[in-house]
């Protein structure tokens, strides 16, 4: 059976076929209607999410010759010759193959030659977080006083590694996971279109296994179309994924939560003997640890990512023999394992030993089960009392923030009031809007209002921090409370207050 790269054949060619990524996509589209374009866009977020279709899309219509409502024609010359990868203008350059030193060095050299055949000279640079620090100063170089026939479109997968000088000079666009339904949904229309029989679901593991990446599920459903033919049904997606994993994963859990130490390690064994990678296997366990939070946290709403829905009754098992508490605090210290675990060779010892303490964790009776990511999750006011002195915390920097801003500017204050202080990591201080605050959301996104913000938390805290803002039903959100906003505002988590 042939293989069909159909993530290639269906990578989108116009802004409308762009699944998901609408304010990206919208902003682009008007921009272009209108004319205003910035010199030097960032593009970042998950592995394909479209942040390389989305520039092509975009260094096409700049120099498409009947470009119509933002959106390129693909049928003119340089529609097709930017198709082709054969445009003089357009030039791609892969920073992770050789950290771009040289691409970048001709790069000053040849930017401020006028467009050969176009209107506009577009370097898309993509993996730019990989380039050298001296890469990334010639590029910073040449972005700072760019000519005005080009453009640049950086893209990563990894925005905390962008200096702050080359962020601070880009127009930033964060490329969202695409959600559940719409990668079935295009699984769907992907399959019909090459006549493939496929169940829901089949459809369904796929895009549940493919963690948001529409990439992923292309790649996926590829595989199991050259292996299986053209009819597919659930079991042949698992066993071309390797249903393995999952009763690996679920035994594995098992073990850990009757503190079977022994049976623990040799699960680990077995793993690892069968080539797998420790940090593999420790991503795995917070994906599954993540299901099962969520699981016991909301039910059949839960969109579960590593475990299969039709296993619920293992996690129903599962989530009687624990707690919420024991579950974040066993999925945090498997985060800091898989963190570590990159920087470290020779690494079973660090897994065997991660896991018997989470094993420790979790059958350890003083953990009182409280209700802890609930009000995070869920949006519900659930802050405990014994709390409250992190809730002080952060109430009072919000009310000191809200305040200055307010002596600064009372409309940004508005705006600000609106939204409420999650937490901090790093140097990012999350700012959550509720959906109904979209308004609010995006003009605080402006850069005035941005800057007065950045102004005041600095004279407070003596230091920059970068915002961000999200919205509290995104699942952006949702990666943020039970990974990141974890840091100043609470040991175990993140309070969310939300009246
Ligand atoms: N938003 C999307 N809409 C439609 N197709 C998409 C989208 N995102 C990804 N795809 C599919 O995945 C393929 C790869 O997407 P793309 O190269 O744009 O991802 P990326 O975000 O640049 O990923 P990476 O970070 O790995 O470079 C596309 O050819 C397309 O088939
Ligand atoms: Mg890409
Ligand atoms: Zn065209």
């Amino acid at each position: 059976m042939a293989y069909l790269a159909l993530y290639r054949a269906w990578r989108p060619q116009k802004f409308k076929e762009v699944v998901g990524q609408e304010q990206t996509v919208t902003a682009f589209k008007n921009a272009i209607a209108e004319g205003r374009m910035a010199h030097a866009y960032l593009f970042s977020g998950p592995r394909g999410t479209g942040k390389t279709s989305v520039a092509k899309i975009l260094a096409k219509a700049l120099n498409c010759l009947n470009v119509s409502e933002g959106e390129p024609c693909n049928e003119c010359s340089s529609c097709l010759d930017i198709n082709r990868g054969n445009f003089m203008d357009v030039v791609e350059i892969d920073a992770a193959s050789n950290r771009g030193i040289d691409e970048i060095r001709e790069l000053r050299e040849k930017v401020r030659i006028m467009p050969a055949q176009g209107n506009k000279k577009v370097y898309i640079i993509d993996e730019v977080h990989m380039l050298t620090t001296e890469a990334f100063n010639a590029l910073l170089k040449t972005i700072e006083e760019p000519p005005e026939s080009v453009i640049f479109i950086l893209a990563t997968t990894e925005l905390q590694k962008i200096p702050a000088t080359i962020v601070s000079r880009c127009q930033t666009y964060q490329f969202r996971r695409i959600t559940m339904a719409e990668i079935t949904a295009r699984l769907e229309q992907v399959a019909a279109a090459n006549n493939i029989e496929i169940s829901p679901e089949a459809v369904a593991i796929i895009a549940r296994r493919s963690n948001g990446g529409l990439r992923d599920a292309l790649s996926i459903l590829d595989q199991i179309y050259s292996y299986k033919g053209t009819a597919v049904q659930k079991e042949d997606v698992l066993e071309v994924l390797g249903l393995v994993d999952e009763i690996f994963m679920a035994e594995l859990m098992d073990a850990l939560l009757s503190h079977d130490s022994a049976q623990v390690i040799n699960l680990l064994n077995i793993a690892l003997d069968q080539g797998k990678e420790s940090q593999q296997i420790a991503r795995e366990s917070i994906s599954y640890l993540r299901d099962l939070l969520l699981y016991s946290l909301l039910g059949d709403k839960a969109e579960l990512m590593a475990a299969n829905q039709s296993h619920k009754d293992v996690l129903d098992k599962q989530k009687g023999k624990t707690n919420q508490r024991k579950l974040l605090l066993a999925l945090r210290k498997v985060m800091d394992t898989a963190d570590r675990l990159r920087f470290s060779e020779g690494n079973r010892f660090q897994l065997e030993i991660a896991f018997l303490e989470i094993s420790e964790i979790l059958s350890d009776n003083n953990i009182e089960p409280k209700p802890i990511a609930k009000a995070a999750v869920v949006g519900d006011s659930g802050i405990k009392k014994d709390k409250a002195k992190k809730k002080d915390v952060r109430e009072d920097l919000w009310k000191q923030i809200l305040n200055k801003v307010k002596e600064k500017r009372i409309p940004t204050h508005a705006l600000l009031f609106q939204g409420n202080l999650l937490g901090i990591k790093e140097n990012t201080m999350f700012i959550g809007y509720k959906k109904g605050y979209k308004f609010h959301k995006e003009r605080m996104e402006e850069q005035a209002n941005r800057e007065i913000l950045e102004t005041v938390i600095k004279e407070i805290l003596e230091k920059d921090m970068k915002i961000q803002f999200i919205f509290l039903e995104d699942e952006q959100y949702n990666d943020i409370v039970v990974k990141k906003a974890i840091e100043i505002f609470g040991e175990e988590v993140i309070e969310i207050k939300e009246d």
